[in-house]
């Protein structure tokens, strides 16, 4: 028998996801009925309640005043780490580059000598707090990156601690193959990549974890053509191509996401309108990432560019060393006051935009019928509030396929 698990009701709104004539779909006055982890129902509260009554249900939340939200999808983080490079903030606030500090072997590299040193004990127990923030801000999928192991063994660890925390933690967490993440010090990069292609992809689909495969194309790291021969390996065993493109300078990356058919290209903070037309051409969406721009200082991307001629786009936190926020919330603020998107535009972007970066429109980002009931409460009564409050944790309360795990 189909059990009644949840009912969520008087909601002063519920958000439903990217509308057809409007940019959000939404219901006032509104209820949301679950069983088996999925929506059954949504719409005025009377008429959901009629059908799915409040006391049937194992959990029955009266979100009177407050506005309720599909869980974000955070699809682009590095959220599997270890060691400190707050230093590096620092730094790079007295006017330091990012690009120089890797190239003297800090930033990424420095990140690498921590996790190879760490056990898989560590880095799980560096990681499950972060999903608990992450969880607790209303995210309830991520995506996490290898990419600090650049070596077989390393890479492979990391994927397997990634798994773990997917067993253990409620949020669904996707996992992202990276070696081509930076060239590891005393090496150059054309032999890594051959090494990443020869001995690490292999190994990396024989393990049976990583979904995506990603790859840092950008000037002193991986070239165009060498991510083009990292990726394409990568779909010759089974795993999607995501490309770090035009970050730090144009170098091509976008038009090599729209070649391949990647799922996304993220960051674009250098792309021109040809790579925008490329990507929409291609269906690639682009993920913008703009706590990255706000920690280095950078110029935001041109996200109203993406949007004004009718496209879509991700917004996401990119949590990592080099960014460290866990907070979808607050990288839903910086899209709307530094990239000008609405709340509305910047809400969507980091749910149901998050999904189709994953590939999972179909289960994740919107609350329709037969979607995963991954929800999260706002405490006020409008989804204005997630980035109006900014600087502020506005999530009150967190379900994740309709069993409330946070709040
Ligand atoms: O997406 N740009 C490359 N990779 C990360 C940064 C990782 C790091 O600095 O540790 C990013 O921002
Ligand atoms: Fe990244």
């Amino acid at each position: 028998m189909t059990e009644l698990t949840t009912v969520i009701h008087d909601a002063s709104e519920i958000v439903v996801g990217p509308g057809t004539d409007a940019p959000l779909e939404r219901y006032e006055n509104a209820a949301i009925a679950v069983t088996d982890g999925r929506v059954a129902a949504i719409g005025p509260t009377e008429e959901i309640t009629d059908e799915y009554p409040a006391e049937n249900a194992t959990h029955a939340i009266d979100a009177s005043g407050r506005s309720v939200i599909p869980g974000f999808v955070d699809s682009h983080t590095h959220g599997l780490f270890a060691g400190d490079r707050s230093d590096e903030f620092a730094a790079k606030l007295g006017g330091e580059q990012y690009q120089e500090i890797l190239a003297e072997g800090g930033g990424i590299l420095r990140t690498v000598n921590a996790v190879r040193e760490a056990s898989d004990d560590e880095l799980l127990a560096n990681l499950l707090p972060h999903l608990d923030t992450m969880c607790a801000h209303g995210t309830t999928t991520v995506e996490i990156k290898s990419g600090y192991g650049l070596d077989t063994e390393t890479e492979l660890r990391m994927l397997d601690v990634i798994q773990r925390a997917d067993e253990q933690h409620p949020i669904d967490v996707v996992a992202t193959f990276m070696g081509a993440h930076a060239v590891p010090e005393d090496e150059d990069a054309e032999s890594y990549t051959d090494r990443v292609i020869d001995e690490q992809l292999p190994a990396v689909a024989e393990q049976g974890i990583a979904e995506f495969c990603d790859v840092f194309c950008e000037e002193d790291v991986f070239s165009v053509e060498q991510s083009r021969r990292v990726l394409e390996a990568g779909m010759e065993h089974g795993l999607t191509p995501k490309v770090h493109a035009e970050e730090f300078v144009r170098l091509g990356g976008a038009q090599l996401a729209a070649e391949l058919g990647a799922t996304s290209a993220d960051h674009l903070l250098h792309a021109n309108a040809d790579d925008r037309a490329a990507l929409a051409e291609a269906g690639v969406t682009p993920v913008l990432l703009p706590g990255t721009a706000f920690s280095l200082g950078a110029d935001y991307a041109d996200a109203r560019a993406f949007l004004d001629d009718g496209g879509s786009v991700a917004v996401a936190t990119d949590f990592n060393p080099n960014c460290h926020s866990q907070s979808m919330g607050f990288a839903i603020a910086l899209a709307c006051v530094g990239m000008e998107m609405t709340p509305a535009e910047a809400l969507v972007a980091g749910t149901h935009g998050g999904a189709r970066a994953l590939d999972r429109a179909g289960e994740a980002g919107t609350l329709r019928e037969g979607m995963l009931a991954d929800v999260a409460i706002v405490d006020a009564p409008s989804h204005i509030h997630v980035p109006y409050n900014f600087g502020v944790n506005t999530i009150e309360t967190v379900l994740k396929d309709g069993e409330p795990v946070h709040g």
